[in-house]
């Protein structure tokens, strides 16, 4: 009778193992994508003309006049003192290179990008490719103003 209990019990014990190994598996699983990045787009998903994207965040509109050389010179120092750790205007880094940024995305898109990162890579089609492209690794908020990345704009309009 005492050892039908004790086997019993081991039973119960064998039992429980396999539920919290089970368990343990999943949550690992789940822990490994982050939940609110839409999995479907990769960096081979077709967008619609890039252009036309303004991004997400406080920039809804940028009118480009005639190019203010103060304002570049300041957006550079800007850019070398709080981008080159992850960027170079050529070549690829962290990030992408910047050369020719304007004529692949909006004004709009760019400011965004720099103003609200972490927003546009879970949410904007191309920031999520991006994301993807860039082995995951999330571009971090600068916690600039709006003034500072509109004239980082204005420097990346000479990188062609
Ligand atoms: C921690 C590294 C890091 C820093 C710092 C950083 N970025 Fe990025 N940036 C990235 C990565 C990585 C991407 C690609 C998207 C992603 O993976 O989040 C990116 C993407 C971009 C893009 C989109 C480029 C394209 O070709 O469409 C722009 C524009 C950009 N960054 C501008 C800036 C500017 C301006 C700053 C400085 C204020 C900056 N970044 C600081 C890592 C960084």
């Amino acid at each position: 009778m005492k050892f039908k209990k004790f086997q019993f019990l081991i039973l119960l014990c064998f039992i429980g193992f396999l539920f919290t190994d089970c368990n343990g598996g999943e949550q690992q699983a789940k822990e490994d994508i982050p939940s609110d990045t839409p999995s479907e787009i990769t960096p081979e998903t077709p967008v619609d003309d890039p252009m036309d994207n303004l991004g997400i965040g406080p920039v809804k509109s940028v009118v480009l006049g005639e190019l203010d050389q103060a304002m570049v010179e300041e957006g550079k120092k800007l850019y070398n003192a709080k981008c080159t750790a992850c960027h170079n205007i050529k070549t690829r880094l962290i990030g992408p290179p910047q050369a020719g940024v304007l004529k692949r995305r909006s004004p709009e898109w760019v400011m965004n990008m720099i103003l609200n990162p972490t927003e546009m890579i879970k949410k904007d089609p191309i920031a999520i490719k991006l994301l993807k492209e860039f082995n995951n690794v999330p571009m971090t908020e600068q916690g600039l103003t709006e003034e500072e990345a509109r004239k980082i704009l204005e420097y990346f309009r000479t990188v062609d």
